[in-house]
């Protein structure tokens, strides 16, 4: 099976002998603080952050799941986007916070206008947005992000600000968010550096407020391996501009096929991009889907509600898109009338 479903890379960007190298010099004997130090530094270094503002823990997940347990006020609500990552809304249930969304229109864009209504009315002490957005892969404008920032400083909430895509594109950054106190951005190297299997999750904020999420972390949160392999790679900048070039023509490749797909059925819309992903709904998105998956390639379904009609697929290796495209191209759809 071809695995389409987790918006992972295709391929690891070390290769086997740079890997056994790091691990040789790997001082695996000594707790991993000063490897994390390391990190943090490496992680500063390559986004122009302050080393202070940066801390690392056992992937995006875990961070997750901590604001949830340590930010989110009992009494007042998490809210969200639905849909959104599935992640937010299973952390918040785990503690028993309860749970705000706001729902997206039938073409899977957002209203700023009904996001501020429910901020303003329902005053959640933690909003989780992710931006680029999954599942859908658009990237919000920064106005909007700013009126959410503000909105939720009047809200006495934390804005989660969960840039996991970071990197597939050239965001800019005409805000410093180190100047809100109430912003915390969570960042991974599970996809654009293509290390998901090393769980390495960042965030990002000013000093005080990571102090105050890392009020209860146990002593070293993360590992001594994970961090040698992160920080090597963080070291070599030309070689993570050249993995990001090389993911960036895969997805236009992907992009490429799926539009084609897309334009043979009347019920079968594609969204544009901002990630490694596509998205697809529409009466016809889970047939063609679950046509894929009869053929070896594995996309993402979805179990909600508001997903039943949609589906994922994320980058594969050049080599690979090459039999998708041959699959797709044998797909026949139920609403078969061309929409040019
Ligand atoms: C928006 C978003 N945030 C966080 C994560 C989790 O990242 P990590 O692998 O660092 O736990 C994912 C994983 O799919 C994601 O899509």
């Amino acid at each position: 099976m071809i695995y389409m479903n987790n918006n992972e890379s295709y391929r690891s960007p070390l290769t086997p002998e740079e890997l056994t190298e790091i691990v040789r010099n790997a001082e695996i004997h000594r707790y991993p603080a000063g490897q994390t130090e390391q990190f943090i530094q490496a992680y500063g270094e390559f986004f122009q952050l302050p080393p202070s503002s940066i801390a690392v823990r056992n992937g995006s997940d875990e961070w997750i799941q901590q604001i949830c347990l340590f930010l989110a006020a009992k009494d007042r609500p998490v809210m969200m986007l639905d849909p959104d990552f599935s992640m937010y809304k299973i952390c918040a249930e785990q503690f028993g916070r309860f749970i705000v969304t706001v729902p997206a229109d039938p073409n899977f864009s957002f209203s700023i206008k009904k996001i501020l209504k429910t901020i303003e009315e329902a005053k959640p002490s933690v909003f989780f947005l992710s931006n680029p957005h999954n599942p859908t892969g658009t990237l919000f404008p920064t106005e909007w992000l700013l009126q959410c920032a503000e909105a939720m400083e009047k809200a006495e909430g934390y804005f989660i600000l969960d840039e996991a895509y970071y990197g597939f594109v050239r965001q800019e950054e005409p805000i410093n968010w180190l100047n809100y106190d109430h912003v915390i951005r969570l960042r991974t190297m599970s996809k654009s550096f293509g290390l998901a299997g090393l769980r390495i999750g960042i965030a990002i904020a000013p000093e005080p407020t990571l102090k105050q999420l890392q009020k209860y972390q146990l002593p070293y949160p993360v590992n001594h391996l994970s961090t040698a392999i992160g920080t090597a790679l963080l070291q070599q900048k030309e070689k993570v501009e050249a993995f990001w070039k090389e993911q960036r023509e895969a997805k236009s490749q992907l992009e490429r096929i799926l539009k084609k797909v897309a334009d043979r059925s009347e019920q079968l819309f594609l969204l544009p991009s901002h990630s490694n992903y596509f998205f697809l709904y529409g009466k016809d998105a889970v047939p063609f889907a679950k046509f894929c998956m009869e053929n070896g390639f594995l996309p993402r379904l979805f179990s909600t509600e508001t997903l039943k009609e949609s589906c994922r697929f994320s980058i594969i290796s050049p080599t690979d898109l090459i039999s998708f495209e041959k699959t797709a191209e044998r797909w026949i759809p139920s609403y078969a009338t061309s929409k040019s």
